[in-house]
């Protein structure tokens, strides 16, 4: 089990991280485009409504002034009438941003979403990524199972 760096908190995303850098976090991990702030809170409020569903969590440099999300991922519960009503976890949008890789903050993430997808009865959690990354995800525990497609709209 890793602990995070003095002054890092791990957290839920909020309405209010408009303002704290989460979206220019995101754009290590790839195009983000320009989003204003009411299509932020927008899309805010349609995952918060999706309750125990959708998990967004981040993690706050406090030290910074202003505060300032360093790192963040998503957990996507998927409910199942296989295995038993079984779900499934999906890990998604996993970033730290570049002048604070190497922390350990990735593992951090990776273990808090695992940790809610197997306290919300998930059997297995999944994810795709690089072959570039893959180190990182064995690191996590991940091991690699199967082939990805995708079909672009
Ligand atoms: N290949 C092999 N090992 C790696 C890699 C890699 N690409 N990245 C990290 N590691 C190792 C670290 O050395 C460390 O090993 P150690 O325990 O022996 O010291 C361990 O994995 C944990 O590393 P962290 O410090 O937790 O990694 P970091 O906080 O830098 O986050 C991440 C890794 C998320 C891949 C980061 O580099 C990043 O944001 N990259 C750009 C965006 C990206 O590619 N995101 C993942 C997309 S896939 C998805 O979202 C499902």
């Amino acid at each position: 089990q890793s602990v995070l760096p003095e002054g890092y908190k791990l957290r839920a995303l909020r309405r209010s991280d408009f303002d704290t850098g989460f979206l220019d976090c995101l754009r290590v991990l790839t195009t983000v485009g320009e989003i204003g702030k009411e299509q932020f809170e927008e899309r805010y409020e349609w995952l918060a409504k999706q309750g125990d569903s959708y998990f967004i969590l981040v993690i706050e440099d406090t030290n910074a002034s202003p505060p300032r999300v360093v790192g963040t991922g998503a957990l996507l519960v998927e409910r199942k009438f296989i295995h038993n009503l079984g779900s499934v976890g999906h890990i998604e949008d996993i970033a730290v941003a570049k002048d604070q890789q190497g922390k350990k903050l990735g593992l951090r993430i990776i273990e808090a979403l695992d940790y809610i997808a197997s306290q919300t009865g998930c059997y297995k959690t999944i994810l795709d990524c690089s072959e570039h990354n893959e180190g990182f995800y064995v690191k996590c525990g991940f091991r690699r199972v199967g082939l990805e497609m995708a079909h672009y709209h």
